[in-house]
């Protein structure tokens, strides 16, 4: 097969809410309906229960669960479809960010009763400043929840998303009918506990025809044409370009779990959801198509027990035809390197792969020689963007409690960064050491690796700080006025960037509107 129908085969997204809104759910009914698992209840076993005794025991238990279902592939309609899992709970971490960066599009879910919650609105960010094209599933409809319309403009006004429905609820819990869908101009029947059937879904062209009575009371009939009369005078009208050009996006409601509404969703994102898309590297944009293969490391997972140290790389090919045992540039190390066994995963199940395509993610196996946002390629120079750091929200200062192991201290320290854990800033004030990740988590994580793979321990200290910004001008003149003014607020990052710590919103505020000509930048690369 070409490499074109190869890509043209594949569409590779991740699924991105809260914490219990129904992402597990959901990813599992896909599968099952791609055939990649047989029984419900396969993927569940990755989700972190909360309450469980201790969190940090348990997120180290369930890793070797989680780099299993880090990728999920299915097979559906001819199509060839990744799911990236982004992990949520207490377990989220700049990583979760970053898998957004491999991702062509994404689907949002969220609970009908809780609207748009916190941790949603942070990962739409990241889809938004790469106008990924989103896809929005309102779960739970089996149960009450808050009005439709409140809804739409709930996700417009949080997610700052221009959205349009194509379908739409009758009824809502006790009183849940089904859902009309505009798209296929069908109306859906609901039965609990996922017994639909072919019969339930009704063409319906019209819903000014009586026969609407039919099939639902007069009062929800009533209210449907209503509604959906409201929808076509306020709502645009759906345009794939636009979905694509992440500008729209198309709302579908449903219960994951009763399995109602998920065959919908899945039918309209093999059809309008984007096939690989191009990137863009600091050289020049690479197009998926190119003869020639590259790809970038997103993600790094280490194994926590010291037994075994290996760590996997997660690669997403970009472009060309990645191959097993073949020599491939690593582009910051200007060194050749193979892999015997890249891994794909399927599911529940791992293979060794001796090929794969643009959209696919691959595991390697590696030593340490990688870091994030690292480049593959047959030998061209190529740095692959939009892999950036993302302002962390927790930070420490970091102490050396064993002052015979600081140059381990130091090694695991960098090392782990280079993973992505956490990131590790230097305050200029004090030469102190600050490490800033996204959850809190992550820094019993560090601890306890820094102790068990490098012998080292440490203490932190807590450090109260609203946001670090990288900031930029090309006015020199400017920048030395600022670091000299701000000069107790200023850290460098690994790379040497200047970065302005923010102690509260105000503050930031206020360096904002003195400042006007200054850049602050949320994210390491702009
Ligand atoms: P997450 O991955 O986003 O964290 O959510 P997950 O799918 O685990 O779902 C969270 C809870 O919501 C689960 O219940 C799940 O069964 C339930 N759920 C998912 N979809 C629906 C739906 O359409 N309707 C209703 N009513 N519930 C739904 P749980 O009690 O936390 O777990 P479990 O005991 O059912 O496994």
């Amino acid at each position: 097969m070409s490499i074109i129908s190869e890509i043209e085969k594949r569409r590779t997204f991740g699924i991105v809410s809260h914490p219990d809104a129904g992402k597990t759910t959901l990813t599992e009914k896909l599968l099952l309906f791609g055939g990649a698992i047989q029984i419900a209840g396969a993927v569940k076993s990755n989700k972190i229960k909360r309450g469980a005794t201790s969190d940090f025991m348990e997120i180290e238990r369930q890793r070797g669960i989680s780099v299993a279902t880090s990728v999920m592939a299915f097979d559906y309609r001819n199509k060839k479809i990744n799911i990236l899992d982004t992990p949520g709970h207490k377990d989220f971490a700049e990583d979760t960010y970053r898998t957004l960066t491999a991702v062509d599009s994404v689907i949002v879910v969220i609970d009908v009763a809780k609207g748009v919650e916190a941790q949603t609105e942070r990962l739409v960010e990241v889809c938004r400043m790469r106008n990924t094209p989103i896809i929005v599933f309102i779960n739970k409809l089996d149960r009450e929840g808050l009005d439709g319309f409140d809804l739409l403009d709930e996700v417009e006004q949080k997610l700052k998303l221009r959205v349009t429905p194509l379908s739409w609820p009758i009824g809502m819990g006790q009183r849940f009918k089904g859902v009309y869908n505009r798209y296929e101009k069908k109306l859906n029947l609901f039965s609990p506990h996922g017994k639909q059937t072919s019969d339930d879904l009704i063409e319906f062209t019209d819903l000014s025809n009586p026969d609407l009575e039919k099939y639902v009371d007069e009062g929800p009939a009533k209210e449907l044409r209503e509604e959906v009369h409201l929808i076509e005078e306020v709502y645009p009208e759906f345009n794939k370009q636009e979905y694509l050009d992440g500008k729209l996006s198309p709302v579908f409601f449903g219960s994951a779990i009763n399995n109602f509404g998920v065959k919908e969703l899945l039918d309209c994102f093999v059809e309008i959801a984007p096939t690989p898309l191009a990137r863009d590297t600091e050289e020049r944009t690479v197009e998926p198509t190119e003869d020639k293969f590259s790809g970038f490391i997103f993600k790094i997972h280490a194994n926590m027990d010291p037994k075994h140290r290996d760590r996997i790389a997660f690669l997403r090919i970009c472009s060309g035809k990645f191959e097993r045992n073949t020599n491939y540039l690593h582009v910051r190390n200007k060194k050749k390197i193979k892999f015997s066994n890249p891994t794909a995963f399927m599911a529940e199940k791992k293979s060794v792969v001796d090929e794969a395509y643009p959209g696919d993610i691959v595991g390697l196996y590696d030593s340490g020689n990688f870091k994030i946002g690292d480049s593959l390629t047959e030998g061209e120079v190529l740095n692959f963007k939009g892999v950036p750091s993302f302002s962390p929200e927790q930070f420490r200062y970091v102490n050396n409690a064993d002052p015979l192991k600081s140059k381990q201290l130091a090694k695991g320290i960098d090392q782990l960064m280079d993973e992505g854990v956490a990131q590790l800033f230097t305050r200029q004030l004090n030469n102190r050491k600050i490490i800033g990740t996204v959850g809190a988590l992550q820094f019993d994580v560090i601890q306890y690796r820094l102790k068990h793979e490098y012998g080292a321990s440490c203490t932190y200290d807590q450090l109260n700080l609203h946001k670090a910004c990288w900031i930029h001008t090309e006015d020199k003149a400017l920048m030395k006025e600022f670091l000299d003014k701000r000069k107790r607020d200023m850290a460098i990052d690994k790379d040497g960037k200047p970065v302005f710590l923010a102690e509260s919103a105000w503050m930031l505020k206020m360096a904002q509107e003195n400042f006007p000509e200054m850049e602050f930048h949320f994210k390491s690369e702009f």
